[in-house]
């Protein structure tokens, strides 16, 4: 999805500020202040459901009219959010059954939300007609992207979301006598009779099946999809040619598959909350960078920044601001790494209520609103960068991260039950090794377009269908250089392990046959030798004998298994029979690569198209680190060549191709 120019802007909800009736007063206000703070865009209508739609069939749009029309007439993008983040009282208490269902069994009261059954027909047909009315009012208005619902997440426990659980099995299933093979029932005795005796994991029900929670957590993603699907619907019936998306929150955190959701948008859009000026924000910045990684990798096109915060978030540890500076800093990390805009919540401070000490671009609590001038600053600058939302972030390394990789690894006993198979923390760190050698990665699932990559890196990859066993054999035989960590392959993509250790072609593909493996004390290792460098292996050890032509790259030095091959090499497959350091596998596939790496805390990142290219250095340190940069300032236009870039500052530079 293009657009002609950065957005900056985010969450408008004038509605929080209406005195006796009065709107235009305060939307005219916010008009000027927004000007002042270098704002070009408004997302309106996020939580505006009980003041547009205050008690059934009655309607009143009078101030929305006046927002869309004004801010249109004074030149600011206008995204529209249909207001399904929040319902009105009115209307969960004439169709209780809108209210989600907990996992106890209790039915939540009214309140509070991101909290509707997403299959109550009561919640479909009142969604279906706000956003008719919705999008039927402002069909003519012009609107530069719609937002769906707030942050869609969770889960209920209803009768509806129960039936429609049963017959999405059965869909997949067809039998029961196939999800009973399938899910192994007959252990504990608990063979189904029937679709209808299947319950979602209750807190008081069947939570050791982790068939069952995987396939509860993959019909929830199901859920939330036809949910954001028919939200889309209502609002295609009156804009066909609308622009959608909704925000996603959570990073690799729990909540729905956020690849099979993103599928469906037209760009997929972040909320981004650091928490800076706490720890080193060297290391925040790198977290930042995989979860920019992670939202470009959804679509692996470039991303929408829908939220971040121009100062600071009610909800952390404490509360701290943001340095001067620090806000522009950040925004510029988004779009080096792929954003299209930089999007706030919110524009103006609440008085009161849940999030009145969160910061706002507008605030009146305090004498004196220094991000004013900041955020005018930053607005300047990206109105020079447009040339920039023509570009791409192109890397020829992508490592693989899952959800139901992380989802199915948490529901098993075992094999590290208490101490934890900690899969997004090694993902962490094996993406965060790369960033520290100066080499940008993709971050991607096995369901994008792979071909692209010079090399993969498959981390504790637990469930491997044959499908996509298949996949990276033809992967391998192109040239894509593979390397697959430990725990990956061990079960089918139903949770079945495989006999004899690894699926026979798997094994061929490795070039071993696994004949053991266990899981390990955190006081357990090997050591691990490699290129000159000395480290120890962690959580899994995997031991293997090797097919012919299969070279070992290091060996265990450990009690069991002791001096048997450990990192091994068959053609472009590279396997790490142990999780070792992030910093193992990152030196080997650079130095495989034949990358030109680097020790320096620089942050690099390059958006590019065929004619040129933007490089991006930032300093996220208190020192000040010499940059290997050359080109034109985007801001000076002067030439620069290995620049000093000082503690919490950034340089931006243009080069031809
Ligand atoms: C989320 C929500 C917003 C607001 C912010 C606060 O991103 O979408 O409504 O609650 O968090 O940081
Ligand atoms: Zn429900």
């Amino acid at each position: 999805m293009k657009f002609d120019r950065f957005l900056h802007g985010g969450d408008y909800n004038p509605e929080q500020w209406f005195e006796n009736g009065d709107y235009k007063e305060p939307i005219e206000a916010d008009i000027i202040k927004l000007k002042e703070s270098g704002i070009n865009f408004v997302t309106v209508g996020v939580f505006n459901w009980a003041i547009i739609n205050p008690s059934e069939d009655n309607y009143n749009f009078e101030y929305m009219d006046y927002a869309v029309k004004r801010y249109s007439e004074e030149g600011f993008d206008i995204i529209m959010s249909t207001p399904t983040g929040g319902f009105p009282n009115w209307l969960k208490k004439k169709y209780p059954s809108i209210n989600r269902v907990d996992s106890n069994g209790i039915r939540r009261t009214l309140g509070d939300r991101h909290n509707h059954c997403y299959n109550s027909p009561d919640t479909r047909r009142e969604i279906s007609k706000i956003n008719e009315v919705i999008a039927q009012r402002y069909k003519d208005s012009k609107i530069t992207l719609w937002h769906i619902s707030n942050e869609m997440q969770g889960q209920c426990f209803c009768k509806h979301c129960q039936n429609e659980f049963q017959n999405w099995l059965k869909e997949k299933y067809q039998t029961i006598e196939k999800l009973n093979f399938d899910w192994n029932m007959n252990f504990w005795s608990h063979t189904y009779n029937d679709f209808s005796e299947i319950n979602p994991p209750f807190d008081f029900g069947d939570g050791s099946n982790p068939c069952m929670r995987l396939a509860w957590t993959r019909f929830n993603t199901y859920s939330a999809v036809q949910m954001y699907n028919h939200e889309v619907q209502a609002i295609h019936k009156y804009v066909p040619s609308a622009k959608h998306t909704t925000n996603l929150c959570y990073g690799l955190g729990h909540n729905f598959n956020y690849h099979t959701l993103a599928k469906h948008m037209d760009i997929v859009s972040w909320d981004s909350y650091h928490e800076w000026h706490r720890n080193d924000d060297w290391e925040t910045a790198m977290y930042g960078i995989l979860n920019f990684d992670l939202m470009r990798g959804m679509k692996q096109q470039n991303f929408f920044l829908m939220e971040s915060t121009p100062n600071t978030a009610n909800w952390r540890y404490a509360s701290k601001n943001k340095r001067e500076k620090m806000n522009e800093i950040t925004s510029l990390l988004s779009i080096a790494f792929g954003s299209q805009s930089v999007g706030y919540f919110q524009m103006k401070r609440s008085r009161n209520h849940a999030e009145m000490f969160h910061s706002a671009v507008i605030d009146d609590f305090v004498a004196k609103n220094r991000f004013t001038r900041e955020l005018k600053e930053l607005g300047d600058k990206l109105a020079v960068m447009t040339e920039i939302l023509d570009t791409e972030v192109k890397n020829d390394i992508a490592i693989i991260f899952d959800y139901e990789i992380r989802d199915i690894i948490n529901y098993n006993v075992g094999p590290r039950k208490i101490g934890g198979m900690q899969y997004c923390e090694y993902f962490e760190e094996v993406h965060q090794s790369f960033i520290k050698k100066g080499v940008n990665v993709d971050v991607v699932n096995l369901n994008c377009d792979l071909t692209k990559y010079k090399a993969l890196v498959i981390p504790m990859h637990f469930m491997l269908s044959d499908k996509q066993i298949e996949m990276l054999e033809k992967l391998a035989a192109a040239g894509t250089k593979l390397y697959i960590t430990a725990f990956t392959g061990i079960t089918d993509s139903e949770n079945n392990l495989r006999r004899g250790g690894l699926e026979p072609r798997f094994a061929k593909l490795l070039g071993h046959d696994l004949v053991e493996y266990e899981a390990i004390y955190d006081e357990d290792y090997s050591v691990v030798e490699l290129n000159g460098e000395t480290t120890k292996t962690k959580i899994f050890h995997e031991y293997k004998e090797l097919h012919q032509g299969t070279v070992s790259l290091c060996k265990y030095d450990f009690d069991l298994y002791d001096n048997t091959p450990m990192i091994t090499r068959n053609n472009n497959v590279v396997h790490f029979g142990a999780i070792v350091c992030g910093e193992v596998v990152a030196n080997l596939v650079t130095s495989d690569l034949k990358l030109v790496t680097t020790e320096s805390k620089i942050l690099k990142a390059t958006r590019e198209n065929k004619a040129v290219a933007f490089d991006f250095y930032f300093n996220f340190t208190k020192e000040e680190l010499s940059a290997n940069a050359q080109g034109t300032c985007i801001f000076s236009n002067q030439y620069i060549e290995n620049p000093i870039i000082k503690p919490y500052d950034y340089l931006i530079v243009k080069r031809g191709k």
